[in-house]
């Protein structure tokens, strides 16, 4: 059915009362009561010992979701071994038995599992009911699903044949191992990245965040009961370092998916290149980063959709959307009304506990983020680039994690808080003269090294393309009069340009081929 319509998942209202609701409540209670032990996944094996480490519920950070470890050095070099000894095999698997495995994979998603997924992302990463199926349920769904069927779209181009000659191109697995490094933030990307090489006939590592384990080995149980055979994908939690330097040098590494900042990913670069004379073949990096996306508003633009998308996109989920607004370039004639109705949401918006179902957003997600986010605010309190705190900047880390949402204007352009990732509910506007918005345009695009989302607001079609044009080399997604969230595969494929990464764009219909070394074969008669 899915292969025709290509519909994405709907999302689920989980109303109070509602079956749903009922349910996701339900799973809560439980995990909440009764923490899970994650063990290490190789081959067939399950390890469960020394489970020293924690994954905190960080609006409770007294509680936990799960216990885990860290993989070894030696087991993550055994993972290694165990995968590549199932690679022939799997490689050879026809990609039609691959893809029904993902496509069984989403429909346990989407049924047996969501509530457990939703819960897992809930409690474990601080989502809200929102934000925890949009992701979990809808976003994962729609990675297995797209995937799949873009896949078997690419293995329907056929080169062309003569009379003499019949061409052939076969998307092989790459030889070697992928290593697959998942964020916190979506569970989803957690999903993806080792699925969409392994789907292309590779075998993978899968090192989750230590703030998302739960939830990813979720995936990975659900993954084996939709028949992903034992020994393709090796769930092995690690220190980064650890892991990092295993991986690299190894001779047999293919390719490396990852997401997460920009700094871990340069430092991938750098031991890939001091390796690079060991390798089999050139390994594959492909990275999605951090971003300073912005929000660029022209007078013209239309108050609401502003008010409400800049909302959205600074605050839902704390600003830790990696494609979340964190600048705001505003003209001077809508500031006051645009600081009215901001303050109007503001003040209704709820922060708190990740189980209340009445919050906008919960805590945000380590102790580590926590001091980050708000050593930002303590800069903007000091006064320096003339910053002002105009909504929120209290922060409170006695139970959970707490940061208000926050809103910061500054005179400076410069100011680290218009060009530093913070990465956390803090968006920083700069207010702008109205009859200076085609220059404020232009520095905008240099503005940070980042290219990743962007968003402009005008009802003044002609000045919208010519901004749409200014800032084209600025960002991988951009949204015309829309917030510069909320990515949804199939419809939007999502990566970013410049520093955040190697925009490959994940959902989108070529996805695959990052993952496949094709073969060419002639054959003549
Ligand atoms: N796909 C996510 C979004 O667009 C990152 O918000």
């Amino acid at each position: 059915d899915f292969l025709k319509k290509k519909t994405n998942e709907p999302i689920l209202e989980y109303r109070k009362g509602s079956k749903e609701r009922i349910a996701l409540e339900d799973e809560l209670a439980k995990l909440s009561k009764t923490p899970i032990d994650v063990p290490l996944r190789i081959g067939s094996k399950k390890i469960t010992n020394n489970l020293e480490k924690k994954q905190k519920i960080s609006s409770d950070h007294a509680n936990h979701v799960c216990r885990f470890t860290y993989a070894t050095q030696d087991q993550i070099q055994e993972a290694i071994d165990t995968i590549l000894s199932h690679r022939e095999k799997w490689e050879k698997t026809p990609l039609k038995e691959r893809a029904e495995i993902l496509l069984r994979a989403a429909d346990l998603a989407g049924g047996k599992y969501r509530m457990k997924l939703n819960a897992a992302t809930m409690l474990g990463q601080g989502k809200n009911i929102v934000q925890a199926e949009i992701d979990a349920a809808c976003e994962l769904i729609d990675f297995f699903r797209f995937n799949a069927v873009f896949a078997l779209e690419l293995e329907k181009y056929e080169p062309i044949s003569t009379k003499v000659s019949t061409n052939k191109m076969v998307y092989r697995g790459m030889e070697g191992f992928v290593a697959a490094i998942a964020p916190f933030n979506f569970t989803a990307i957690g999903g993806n990245l080792p699925t969409a090489p392994a789907l292309m006939g590779n075998v993978a590592l899968w090192k989750p965040s230590d703030t998302s384990v739960l939830s990813n080995y979720i995936i990975y149980e659900l993954l084996e009961e939709a028949g992903m055979p034992p020994g393709i994908i090796a769930f092995v939690p690690s220190d980064g370092p650890t892991f990092g330097s295993t991986i690299t040098a190894s001779k047999h590494l293919s390719a490396i998916n990852f997401t997460g900042s920009v700094p871990t990913f340069k430092y991938i670069w750098r031991k890939v290149a001091e390796n690079l004379d060991k390798y089999v073949t050139f390994p594959k990096l492909i990275g999605e980063c951090g971003g300073k996306n912005f929000h660029f508003v022209h007078p013209s633009a239309d108050l609401q959709s502003v008010v409400t998308g800049t909302v959205r996109s600074a605050w839902e989920y704390s600003g830790q959307k990696c494609s979340a607004c964190s600048r705001l370039y505003i003209p001077q004639s809508m500031w006051p009304k645009f600081l009215e109705e901001t303050s109007k949401i503001h003040s209704q918006i709820k922060l708190g506990d990740v189980r209340d179902p009445s919050i906008f957003l919960s805590a945000v997600i380590d102790e580590r983020a926590f001091d980050r986010i708000s050593g930002y605010i303590d800069y903007a309190k000091s006064g320096k680039d003339d910053a002002k705190i105009v909504l929120g900047g209290g922060y409170d880390k006695s139970v959970g994690y707490f940061i208000q949402p926050t809103l910061i204007t500054v005179n400076n352009p410069n100011s680290k808080l218009l060009t530093e990732e913070i990465f956390g509910p803090v968006c920083t506007a700069y207010i702008y003269k109205d009859s200076e918005v085609d220059s404020v345009l232009k520095t905008v695009k240099d503005a940070t090294p980042y290219g990743l989302t962007g968003a402009i607001f005008s009802q003044d079609k002609n000045w919208l393309y010519k901004a749409r044009d200014e800032l084209r080399d600025a960002v991988g997604n951009m949204y015309l009069n829309d917030k510069s969230t909320g990515s949804v595969v199939g419809q939007q494929p999502f990566g970013g340009a410049r520093m955040s990464g190697t925009n490959d764009k994940a959902g989108g219909p070529h996805y695959g081929l990052r993952w496949s070394s094709p073969l060419t074969i002639k054959e003549t008669y």
